[in-house]
């Protein structure tokens, strides 16, 4: 079966299709053994140890922002993909709790666009934690309820709102980007060597255990000199880069809680692309990393999360990923091309790009989260 994977890679026309499918299927479960595991260290003909900049981050700046010091973290590269950076976890025990508490309470409040506002009123997109908190109180055991705003929650959108019908930015179509997200961000770009990064743009992406994420590349930020990043909680995923053409062949790798991605350079337009999540083993379901006694300092971005809050976030988590990708929109010194500014305040299309029922047709940059029951 492990050769079945190596043999669609090699195959050429339309392999990272077929490979998507063969990770997607669930009958027969797919064989993992040819997916790529940072988290193991292994050093082979793929995988390299990646030099980071040591010194663009201090010991405590690192710290305040949840993060070990730089010269700790275990940095990856994959030959064949120049400017394609892997970091196994580098988050302090502690702070990715944090991270997945924001993802879930904070980044979909409002002024924030979610999936959701796509067909439901501004009112009713309001306050979703409260909301699905007081539903979740209120389940009876046994009883089938309906699904609550988080368990529907399927993106949210951070600073310069992604818009999916127009796959544009535009000047108006912009809210403050945290400030949190923005140092975190900012530190891991400078260890990368992107000093002047700036986060100006954020999509999450919210993965149950069976969502899968079409083959797409980002391109619609108008500064490609500058990485995107990538940040994972929760349950892992199957993720596939492929090559600057759709039907390159592609490489196989696992992204665990704490795993950042980092795409720079020739590597910056890859197709890439989600087919399987793949839930924790371990009899609670909650990856170890987020069950660690907190190391994070008291002046931290990053703050504790109340036993309350993170009652209701491991319940989330015990099925389902979070990710998070930060973008820089303009190169320096660059503004939107005049006339591009979008009128409406709030998307206009369904969410069909996440939840297309058809995988394979469309173009570039085409993202799709799918929920599904089978292989299309
Ligand atoms: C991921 O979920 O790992 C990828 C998200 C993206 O490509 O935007």
């Amino acid at each position: 079966m492990a050769k079945m994977a190596a043999s669609i890679v090699e195959h050429g026309e339309d392999a990272f299709r077929k490979l998507f499918k063969f990770y997607k299927r669930r009958n027969p479960p797919p064989d993992l053994s040819d997916v790529i595991d940072f988290s193991k260290g292994v050093i082979n003909g793929k995988v390299f140890c990646r030099e980071l900049n040591t010194g663009s981050v201090s010991e405590a700046a690192a710290r305040r922002a949840g993060l070990h010091p730089v010269e700790d973290w275990k940095a990856f590269g994959l030959h064949g993909y120049p400017g394609f950076i892997f970091i196994s976890n580098p988050f302090l025990s502690g702070s990715q709790q944090y991270w997945v508490k924001q993802c879930l309470k904070v980044y979909p409040r409002k002024p924030n666009i979610c999936n959701l506002d796509l067909h439901m009123s501004a009112e009713e997109t309001q306050n979703i934690w409260e909301k699905s908190t007081a539903q979740i109180s209120q389940k009876r055991s046994g009883k089938r309820e309906p699904k609550t705003l988080l368990e529907k929650l399927r993106w949210v959108t951070l600073g310069y709102h992604y818009n999916w019908e127009t796959k544009t930015y535009s000047a108006d179509q912009h809210t403050p980007f945290p400030s949190e997200l923005h140092t975190v961000a900012q530190h891991v770009a400078s260890a990368c060597s992107f000093p002047d990064f700036t986060a100006e743009a954020g999509i999450l992406n919210y993965y149950h255990f069976d969502s899968s994420l079409g083959i797409h590349v980002d391109e619609s930020e108008l500064d490609h000199t500058q990485p995107l990043l990538s940040f994972s909680f929760g349950q892992s995923a199957i993720f596939l880069l492929g090559g600057l053409r759709r039907e390159d062949p592609a490489t196989a790798m696992f992204m665990h809680s704490g795993d950042i991605m980092v795409m720079s350079g020739p590597s910056r337009l890859l197709y890439h692309a989600v087919p399987k999540i793949v839930i924790n083993p371990g009899a609670d379901l909650v990856p170890q990393c987020l069950l660690q006694r907190s190391d994070v300092p008291e002046d931290s971005v990053v703050r504790r999360v109340s036993e309350q809050d993170w009652d209701v976030c491991t319940k989330y988590i015990q099925t389902s990923r979070i990710n998070v990708t930060v973008r820089q929109v303009l190169g320096k010194g660059v503004a939107f091309p005049v006339g591009s500014a979008d009128r409406s305040t709030a998307p206009s299309l369904n969410d069909a790009y996440h939840e297309s029922s058809s995988e394979g047709e469309g173009g570039v940059d085409e993202k799709r989260m799918r929920s599904s029951s089978g292989d299309s």
